[in-house]
């Protein structure tokens, strides 16, 4: 069965023979659209910047992969070792029957929630969400391999235009993890917790995955390790921009730059020039300058105190269930619930 279809975008619905069925909300005509806007505007904003969501193309997503065994990236180990200890715990207080991962990549750390679910006898759906395909239908594919019995459903979809493509469900537990809540900005990051709650039922669950405040050489150092893959990772975006929108950047003169700012508890992640130099986009006729030393935003990740993680949730409309921490307290994971009445 394929349900679900994408709004406000050419809805694409197929049915796939191999055991799991999928909607393609933003299809690679969609997406170059989307990306010409969003690279036009943001090499002309001062400063320049572009928005994360296209790093991962493929080979974006196989370096984030990288990104998450490295020594330095400790988010992926300590979310997975609080996952081991409280899946059980989630699964029984959420009570849920699917499980929706929104930015679910490959997905390895939710095979210990989806293991809890199965074990408590609950587990009948799961719906991966992501705006990378090859990573979307991986994660599918082994889904359906692991809980033959189980509805499996992709959504290839982007947070920003697709979150209503999610099926409905038997009681939802929807799971946001990695951090990535932190690489919204601020008014972004209330709208999207609000929108979750609005898809949400009354009843249904959040869980969420959040970085937490801490010495700031480790949290550089995770965003800037000695191997160089975060810094392939994040010049790869200007790959993606060449393939896609035929521009000229020459990665290699752009150095990869970490900053960590204490008051807004956030990584910032940018491209500075090496020299000054020119690109030419020539599927938008642009051309741009970049000034030696000039810096371009590529990515936020912020930083969470527990306290703070629970009050946005309650003020986007849920009522936190539980909070776990790893055992250094370097990640956190919050269960919340949504209300009956409308968020305030
Ligand atoms: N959940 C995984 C992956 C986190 S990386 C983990 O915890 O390791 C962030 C994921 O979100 C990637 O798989 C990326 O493709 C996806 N993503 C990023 N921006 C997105 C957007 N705007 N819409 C949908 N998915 C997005
Ligand atoms: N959600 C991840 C985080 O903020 C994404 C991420 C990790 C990332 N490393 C990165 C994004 C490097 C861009 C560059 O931790």
């Amino acid at each position: 069965m394929a349900s679900g279809s994408c709004s406000d975008a050419p809805v694409a619905v197929r049915v796939r023979a191999d055991g799991y069925s999928i909607s393609v909300c933003t299809d690679e005509a969609v997406q170059d659209r989307a990306l010409a806007a969003d690279v036009s505007a943001g090499l002309r904003s001062i400063p320049k910047d572009l928005p994360p969501k296209w790093f991962y193309d493929d080979e974006g997503s196989r370096l984030f992969g990288a990104i998450t065994r490295l020594p330095e990236y400790y988010p992926t180990r300590r979310e997975h070792e609080i996952l081991q200890r409280a899946a059980p715990e989630i699964a029984t207080l959420s009570g849920a029957g699917t499980l929706v991962e929104l930015g679910s990549g490959f997905s390895h750390k939710t095979r210990l929630l989806l293991d809890a679910m199965a074990a408590a006898g609950t587990l009948e759906g799961f719906v991966p969400f992501d705006v990378n395909q090859t990573a979307l239908r991986a994660t599918a594919a082994a889904a359906v391999e692991a809980y033959p019995d189980v509805a499996v459903h992709g959504v290839v979809g982007d947070f920003g235009a697709d979150l209503r493509s999610i099926p409905g469900g038997d009681r939802r537990l929807v799971a946001l993890l990695g951090g990535t809540i932190g690489n919204f900005p601020g008014p972004e990051r209330r709208k999207f917790l609000a929108e979750i709650a609005s898809l949400s039922s009354a009843g249904e669950t959040f869980l969420l995955g959040a970085d937490l405040v801490k010495d700031r050489s480790r949290l550089l150092a995770a965003y800037d390790d000695d191997a160089g893959v975060t810094a392939a990772f994040n010049r790869n975006v200007l790959g993606v921009i060449n393939r896609r929108l035929d521009a000229d950047f020459e990665p290699r003169r752009f150095t990869h730059v970490v900053t960590y700012d204490e008051e807004t508890q956030r990584i910032e992640m940018w491209l500075r020039s090496d020299g000054a130099q020119e690109v030419y986009v020539r599927r938008l006729d642009l051309r741009v300058s970049f000034d030696d030393g000039e810096a371009m935003r590529t990515e936020i990740s912020a930083k969470f105190r527990p306290t703070q993680i629970g009050d946005e949730l309650e003020a986007a409309g849920f009522s936190v269930l539980a909070q776990w921490l790893d055992a250094a307290g370097d990640f956190s994971l919050t269960l919340a619930r949504r209300g009956d009445g409308p968020p305030p």
